[in-house]
């Protein structure tokens, strides 16, 4: 849906214009499940997004109006719900008690949320969700916070409110995204750089269709502990280390014996996609795409055999891809257990692509893919007004 019609319904709803930002979801090209353990990541903004449009009210009420669920929600902003509800709501108001929590208390307003990143697909619908939600009510309260702070907010949202313990790597790139660029972020010290991504190659996402849902925590708070285990076990030899970032494979080895094989796995996965992601950003500098592809399959092997947070679906989707004619490389992106590949293609074979994988996964699996070829961004801001 375009931004003026998302507008217009503001409109319509709540009898005023309204300002209207973007939000992009991201894809990350390589660096999964590193940015918890403060290591490095590859993602880029996508042109799928939340749109928030917000008009102020001079009480102290929030009316959020999900054009997607076609429901409304009405908040007293002097008293906040202080618990998620496992509903789309609770990404909006987690954003709000947040800034609450910061002595940030807005006057009421009228919200009106729409969005087209698919839900629980790995492309983070819900940072895309929070960013939105969080440009358009600072600038509101006339507060400004800079780029970095606004992704803090919504990762310190999605960890306290929503029960998520996500890391800053999805918020982050929904804020910081560059036009036909991927980020090189250092997720310790937020350090970033933009990487141009060549026109002749696309990013081609194929959604599986399986779902998956990081909200409260399940298997993705799961794997978190395992490496927070591993990692204290880790300490007992080397106690400067403080994350997985300050730990080379060679430590990680010493310490196998000691620890259950699964703690070793996933500390395994999260060591060498560290190391992964700084060798796939050299690639990417020299455009050698067919190393690049290859880094992506040692990846995809990696949270799937050592992290296990693919599934049958997503590694038939890698397998298919990995046969298509110009396809350099394909592996699952996000937080896993479902969601999407992301596969690197020649822009030339994209249609062919397309076609094969769509058809081949259909007749393995009866599910029809979806399949987004996605420019990379810019992050999220205002967008121009129209009338
Ligand atoms: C989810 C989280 C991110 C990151 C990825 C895995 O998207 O929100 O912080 O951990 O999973 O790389």
């Amino acid at each position: 849906m375009s931004a003026q019609s998302i507008q217009e319904i503001h409109s319509k709803r709540f009898g005023t214009q309204g300002v209207v930002y973007q939000a992009p979801g991201r894809v990350n090209l390589i660096g999964e499940h590193t940015d918890t353990s403060e290591g490095y990541v590859m993602p880029a903004a996508l042109d799928l997004r939340t749109i928030s449009v917000l008009s102020p009210r001079s009480d102290t009420t929030a009316n959020i109006y999900s054009v997607n669920f076609d429901e409304q929600v009405t908040l007293d902003l002097q008293h906040l719900p202080s618990r998620r509800r496992s509903h789309w709501s609770d990404y909006p108001t987690s954003v709000l008690w947040t800034l609450a929590q910061r002595e940030i208390h807005p006057a009421g307003f009228d919200l009106t949320l729409s969005g087209d990143v698919p839900l629980g697909s790995g492309l983070s619908s819900s940072a895309s969700v929070e960013v939105a939600v969080a440009v358009a009510v600072l600038a509101h309260a006339g507060i400004t916070l800079t780029k970095p702070a606004i992704a803090k907010v919504c990762q310190f949202s999605e960890n306290n409110f929503v029960g998520a313990q996500s890391g800053i790597m999805d918020p982050f790139t929904s804020c910081c995204g560059v036009e036909n660029h991927a980020l090189l972020i250092d997720c310790r010290s937020l350090d970033y750089e933009a990487l141009p991504l060549a026109s002749e190659v696309l990013l081609v996402i194929c959604n599986s269709m399986v779902k998956h849902s990081l909200a409260g925590g399940g298997e993705y708070n799961a794997r978190r502990a395992e490496v927070q285990a591993g990692v204290r076990i880790l300490q007992q030899h080397y106690p400067d280390i403080h994350t997985l970032r300050d730990v080379t494979e060679e430590q990680l080895r010493r310490c196998e014996n000691e620890m259950p094989e699964e703690i070793f796995r996933r500390c395994l996965h999260v060591v060498t996609e560290n190391a992964r992601v700084l060798q796939a950003a050299e690639a990417l500098r020299s455009g050698d795409f067919l190393g690049f592809g290859r880094i992506m399959h040692q990846a995809h092997v990696s949270m799937r055999d050592n992290y296990a947070a693919s599934c049958m679906e997503t590694d038939l989707l890698v397998e298919l891809a990995a046969r298509q004619p110009g396809c350099f490389g394909a592996r699952i992106t996000g937080g896993g257990f479902g969601g999407c590949t992301i596969n690197l293609v020649a822009a030339d074979h994209a249609d062919n692509f397309v076609r094969d994988v769509r058809s081949g996964y259909k007749d393995a699996t009866g599910i029809q893919a979806e399949i987004y070829l996605s420019r990379a961004s810019n992050g999220a801001g205002p967008l121009p007004q129209v009338s």
